[in-house]
């Protein structure tokens, strides 16, 4: 089949929309990353979002929604669910909430409970609002591989696999939404991501965090992700930071490239550095694109710069220690 990279406009949005009804998928766009979207309550669709991305069926899908009809259909929405409805919605957080007996099991992998968010990109709620039905939605990569934050990216790595890819340009936010367990009596954080949980606290009062990168809360957290070709080391925050990268740089056998802060740019002196900008949360708008394109310019080693995990900071270092496989030097 031949992948087409779609504009929004009114007959790609019908075509779109026809597609998910018709029990087939569609890369889309969102604000935090490209998703892989199918029609929720069609078992078979959903089976070809497993197919196309080469995924483990017992990892969950994430269900998006146009309006919060849909979410009382698919879950039973409690308290918090409506602090987090009214304050952060549309926006890259995601609810798990226990399910209703409608969304299928295979959406869930399994589980009683079911992950809902509503995505902040106009793009993307016009088609679900367009298709009447509720999309399920992986990030549109290649399992392991970066999420794509571009219609391009998602054509890399899935072409021949779908029929479409509506083109929204390039992620807003750049990573995966914020995961949150509102089943439990405390309020969880499952995945960091796109939206920091400080914010979310303001609204909902205490979040447990678990720091930890070895224990998988949530299923897909215990698989191999965000991987490059080339080895990435990650280097945690430190006063000799830099000193340590450029060490490493020097010795390192191969074509090497560092990840580094706007400010810091300068104390690599000629070396070649992609620079993630100011502050964590354009690192996190940058991330996944500049690992694809040091996969692109065939760099041998990718040396990142880590940052603080407050704020933005959490769900990129996250990310960086998984893309790592843990080759983190402190
Ligand atoms: O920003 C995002 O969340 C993107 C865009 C496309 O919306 N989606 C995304 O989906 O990151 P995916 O499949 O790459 O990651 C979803 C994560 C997985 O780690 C999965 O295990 C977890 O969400 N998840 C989904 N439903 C869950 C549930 N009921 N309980 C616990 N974890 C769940
Ligand atoms: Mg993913």
């Amino acid at each position: 089949m031949e992948t087409k990279i779609l504009q929004p406009n009114n007959e790609n949005y019908a075509y779109c929309a026809k597609l998910l009804q018709d029990g087939e998928v569609v890369a889309i766009p969102t604000e935090t990353v490209y998703g892989l979207g199918a029609n929720a309550l069609c078992e078979s669709g959903v089976k070809k979002i497993y197919e196309a991305k080469g995924r483990p069926s017992d990892n969950p899908l994430i269900v998006h929604v146009a309006d919060f009809e849909m979410i009382e259909k698919l879950a039973y929405v409690n308290d918090r669910a409506r602090i987090v409805m009214q304050n952060f919605m549309p926006g890259p957080v995601t609810m798990v909430l226990k399910k209703k007996d409608i969304v299928p099991s295979c959406v869930t992998g399994g589980l009683d409970t079911v992950g809902i968010r509503m995505p902040e990109n106009e793009v993307a709620l016009r088609l679900i609002k367009e298709s009447g039905v509720p999309v399920c939605a992986p990030s549109a990569n290649t399992s392991t591989r970066p999420s794509p934050t571009k219609a391009t990216h998602v054509l890399y790595d899935l072409d021949g696999k779908i029929y479409a890819i509506l083109d929204g340009g390039e992620c807003k936010v750049g990573v995966e939404s914020t995961i949150i367990d509102l089943t439990t009596e405390k309020t969880r954080l499952l995945r960091a991501g796109g939206m920091p949980v400080e914010i979310l606290e303001e609204k909902l009062g205490k979040i447990e965090v678990v720091k930890s990168s070895t224990v998988a809360l949530c299923p897909g957290m215990k698989y191999k992700h965000y991987s490059p070709k080339a080895p990435v080391f990650l280097f945690l925050p430190s006063e000799d930071l830099q000193t340590k990268v450029i060490e490493k740089y020097d010795t390192y056998n191969g074509k090497a490239v560092i990840f580094a802060l706007s400010d810091n740019v300068n104390a690599y002196g000629d070396r070649t550095v992609y620079n993630v900008g100011k502050n964590a949360e354009e690192y996190a708008h940058n991330l996944f694109r500049f690992l694809r394109r040091a996969d692109r310019e065939e760099f041998d080693v990718i040396l990142c710069e880590g940052v603080d995990d407050s704020g933005y900071g959490l769900g990129v270092m996250n990310r960086l220690i998984k893309a790592s496989a843990n080759n983190i030097i402190s």
